[in-house]
């Protein structure tokens, strides 16, 4: 390269009217009117509008989109009626004196303009001409801002920055582990880390007191728009505290990422719901708050109602619940059908419902209903003419998160989500353990080394009332992090691991260093991990995980620009003693 720049493709003003100037960038687009060309050229920083005479000034006539060139030329001031305000080079152009051509370009699969449409896996392909597109460049950005400014929150606070193993044993987390098979002894796996969980909380009994991590975390699991199966994670441990300790650090960090990043003002401290309260008023234990729409129990009404469902749910031991949707009378039966499917892909056997009209209630299950039933449905669900009322009769959870989904289903059809607003929160207080009705055993709700409140009952007997200072932090309803107070006394954790049906011998086995870590002193202590890429993916608007990753995985799992996973060759399998029983066509 002869020519290196002196300033970046960004950088002119009408200060530099009239200096010499040398600008290295890629060819952003060409425009050629007779004699004059008009070459808009494009690094990070921005674009520089360069004016060529393609007849006198060699190599220029060549030029093609996403070549890569120096431009010698001088900075001129355009006549006023061609400033482009929006632009911030846009007072200047480049009138070109030389042009070094540093190498050229294929032409790209599609068009580096921000606006072009191309299908998802071609531009993960080609994702170095993609990110030459603004908006998933500024994405790029976003992530690493909010990176500096994790950092510096952190630091400020006193944490120390520790990296963990990769390369570490099977994890005992929810998720599958990937596993990496060991060249030096053969036959053995290293898994990666699902989180940093054990290890960070080995840390606190190292003493490090106060330790953060923004790292990857890998978890072999069925992918959605929001799970990738490597992602990053704000990592913290913190002993000797409480969870308002924890919720401290965090607020302070998010605080000062929506401010930075959105200029926005998040009020703390953030508002705290419980896991029970969460579960009854929105049905889901990471509410959207964004709007209304909270639900109301008719159980006790429906006791004596005439319709059976009704009647028949809380004879059983059941709930009925009900959701108005304002203005909902107008809906057509098909709308209320499609409800109706969101009801049933959570578990309802149907949605009964009725519209409120100027002739009192009218459709559905309406001709049910005695005037105790509809007079519970004005008074606590507030509803009005114009509005349908919806009900979910069940158990306490599925009649709670059927209506918890069918009022975002409503929230979302009928536009009531005021997205200008940002809403962070705490949900607290979560169930230690959850009963699994396919395996027939209790399981634990985050991880099973989240101290309990209560003295635990014998094994055997029910766990439903078991709470723990278990928490999530909620942002406009999606779960972006989960905590706890963690167990530091070792015949506590012994217990717990009984209660899950873990023997000691596979205990000792699984995380025997981890228990024995427990055995020398370890400080009370509490953390949380928040998803990085989440907490990007919503700053940024973004549908998916995808666009805030820089080389992401497909939902099949497969990266698409290097091509993984893939077979490796005979030698590796050989080294690693290993050997495929999968036929060819199968994989
Ligand atoms: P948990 O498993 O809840 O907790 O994970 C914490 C946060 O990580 C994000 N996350 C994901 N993001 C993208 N893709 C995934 N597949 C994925 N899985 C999880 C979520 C989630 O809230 N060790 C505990 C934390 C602790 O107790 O301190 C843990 O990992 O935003
Ligand atoms: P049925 O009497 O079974 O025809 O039901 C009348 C209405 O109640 C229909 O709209 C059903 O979708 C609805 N429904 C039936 N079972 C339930 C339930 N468990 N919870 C809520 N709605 C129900």
């Amino acid at each position: 390269m002869e020519h290196q720049r002196t300033h970046t493709c960004g950088e002119l003003r009408r200060d530099h009217a009239g200096e010499k100037v040398v600008l290295n960038g890629w060819v952003d687009t060409i425009r050629d009117h007779g004699g004059v060309m008009f070459v808009e050229l494009r690094d990070r920083y921005g674009f520089t509008q360069v004016i060529a005479d393609p007849e006198h000034l060699p190599g220029a006539g060549e030029l093609k989109p996403e070549w890569v060139v120096a431009i010698v030329g001088t900075v001129r001031l355009r006549p006023d009626e061609n400033r482009n305000p929006d632009k911030s080079t846009g007072d200047i152009d480049l009138h070109a004196e030389s042009v070094e051509i540093l190498n050229r370009s294929k032409v790209p699969p599609f068009e580096v303009e921000p606006n072009s449409v191309t299908r998802e896996e071609l531009r993960l392909e080609y994702r170095f001409i993609d990110m030459r597109r603004r908006p998933v460049l500024e994405k790029m950005e976003m992530r690493s801002d909010v990176a500096r400014i994790i950092r510096r929150e952190f630091f400020d606070l006193g944490f120390m920055d520790v990296e963990t193993p990769i390369l570490m044993k099977t994890s005992p987390e929810g998720a599958r582990d990937f596993v990496v098979p060991s060249r030096l002894h053969m036959g053995q796996v290293y898994g990666l880390p699902q989180s940093p969980q054990l290890f960070k909380q080995t840390l606190m009994v190292c003493g490090v007191d106060r330790y953060f991590q923004i790292c990857k975390c890998f978890r072999d699991e069925d992918l959605r728009a929001d799970r990738q199966p490597e992602f990053t994670q704000l990592d913290m441990e913190m002993s000797f505290v409480r969870q308002d300790d924890v919720f401290e650090v965090i607020e302070r960090v998010m605080v000062a990422i929506y401010k930075e990043i959105l200029d926005y003002d998040v009020p703390s401290p953030f508002p705290r719901v419980t896991y029970a309260d969460a579960m009854t008023r929105w049905g889901i234990d990471k509410p959207d708050t964004r709007f209304g729409l909270e639900l109301f129990d008719l159980s006790d009404v429906a006791a004596a109602s005439e319709f059976k469902v009704f009647r028949g749910t809380v004879e059983g031991g059941g709930t009925v619940r009900g959701l108005v949707v304002p203005g909902g009378a107008e809906l057509t039966r098909k709308q209320i059908d499609e409800a109706e499917v969101v009801a049933k892909d959570y578990g309802a056997k149907g949605l009964a419902w009725m519209k409120v009209t100027d002739e009192g209630p009218t459709g559905g299950i309406s001709k049910f209903l005695g005037e105790a039933e509809l007079a519970a449905i004005t008074e606590r669900g507030g509803a009005k003419v114009g509005d349908l009322v919806v009900f979910g009769a069940d158990t306490w959870t599925t009649a709670l998160t059927v209506l918890g989904q069918v009022r975002l289903h409503f929230g979302k059809t009928r536009g009531l989500i005021d997205t200008s607003r940002h809403d962070l929160l705490w949900v607290t207080d979560f169930p230690l353990f959850e009963w699994n009705a396919d395996e027939n055993r209790w399981q634990a709700m985050h991880h099973m080394f989240t101290a309990p409140r209560q003295e635990l009952p014998e094994p055997g007997e029910d766990l439903s009332e078991i709470t723990a200072d278990l928490y999530d932090l909620v942002i406009d309803g999606n779960e972006i992090g989960s905590g706890s107070i963690r167990i530091h006394r070792p015949e506590v954790q012994a217990r717990i691991f009984e209660h899950l049906g873990i023997s000691e011998a596979e205990a000792a086995d699984k995380f025997g260093w981890f228990l024995q870590a427990l055995d020398y002193g370890a400080p009370p202590h509490g953390g949380i991990a928040l998803g990085l890429d989440r907490i990007v993916m919503l700053l940024s608007g973004s549908a998916s995980l995808r666009d805030v990753i820089a080389f992401p995985k497909l939902a099949s799992g497969a990266c698409p620009l290097t091509q993984s996973p893939s077979r490796p060759d005979a030698a590796q399998w050989e080294e690693l003693g290993l050997e495929v029983r999968v036929e060819e066509d199968e994989a």
